[in-house]
């Protein structure tokens, strides 16, 4: 299985990324995950992208697409991978398509603006796996905790109200044209093209759940 989960930022693609992922057996390919922890470890290309992401701009599309194309080559991804937050840009589904990455499904889940600056608030994460809680609508078992190593939470540095917003217009700017890319796509040519759903993101996280995995067939 090899899949795209669409949405804003916030729309809940980390969150239902872990139950398919857990569900198929494939690796998660969050390049957000993967950027942010270049950050924490000072690379050379965490250091080029800790300013953009803090203020919600986009890494170049050159970088993103060396190192999902490299992360996509390792054999843990033989059996299928879930990306999470990439595509995002015409160029990076372009460079999908020219280097012959055959996917099977593109899942939207989609969320309101409004809904998604009250979510983000709330948010709180676990840095080493990407686990991502919030403190009303998924809140962990121990407060403050994750579930699994029982380490701190943290709130990520772009979530406040100005970055959300601003992560937002870009979303709409940049990657929302993802959606009539691969509609048209599907439309076009069935064989080739991924098959798309659309969910709306609103409702219980479990409720969500079941609505992905039955557009998965799972
Ligand atoms: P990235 O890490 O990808 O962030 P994002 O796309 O902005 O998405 P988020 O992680 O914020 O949201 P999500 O959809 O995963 O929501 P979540 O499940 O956590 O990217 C960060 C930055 O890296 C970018 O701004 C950019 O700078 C850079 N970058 C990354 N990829 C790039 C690329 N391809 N090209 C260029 N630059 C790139 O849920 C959100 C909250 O809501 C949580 O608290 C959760 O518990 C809660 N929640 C989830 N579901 C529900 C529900 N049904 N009801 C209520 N609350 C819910
Ligand atoms: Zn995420």
């Amino acid at each position: 299985m090899r899949l795209i989960l669409l949405g804003a930022p916030g729309a809940g693609k980390g969150t239902q990324a872990q139950f398919i992922c857990e569900a198929f057996g494939i690796p998660q390919i969050s390049t957000g995950d993967m950027l942010r922890a270049a950050v924490k470890a000072g690379t050379e290309l965490g250091m080029k992208a800790k300013e953009i992401m803090n203020a919600g701009g986009l890494v170049s599309d050159d970088i993103i697409i060396g190192l999902v194309k490299d992360r996509i080559s390792q054999p843990d991804c033989a059996k299928g991978f879930l990306f999470d937050g990439f595509p995002r840009t015409i160029p990076q589904a372009d460079a999908m398509k020219e280097a012959g990455v055959k996917l099977d499904h593109v899942v939207e889940i989609a969320v309101d603006d409004e809904e998604i600056v009250q979510r983000m608030s709330g948010r709180r994460v676990h840095p080493a796996s990407g686990r991502t809680y919030h403190l009303v609508y998924n809140p962990p078992k121990v407060a403050g905790k994750d579930d699994v190593t029982g380490e701190d939470l943290i709130q990520r540095e772009d979530d406040n109200e100005a970055t959300v917003r601003h992560r937002l217009a870009v979303y709409h700017d940049q990657t929302a044209p993802l959606v009539e890319y691969y509609q048209a796509w599907a439309k076009q040519d069935a064989a080739q093209a991924p098959v798309y759903s659309h969910i709306k993101g609103v409702g219980s996280v479990e409720d969500i759940r079941a609505q992905v995995m039955k557009a998965l067939g799972a």
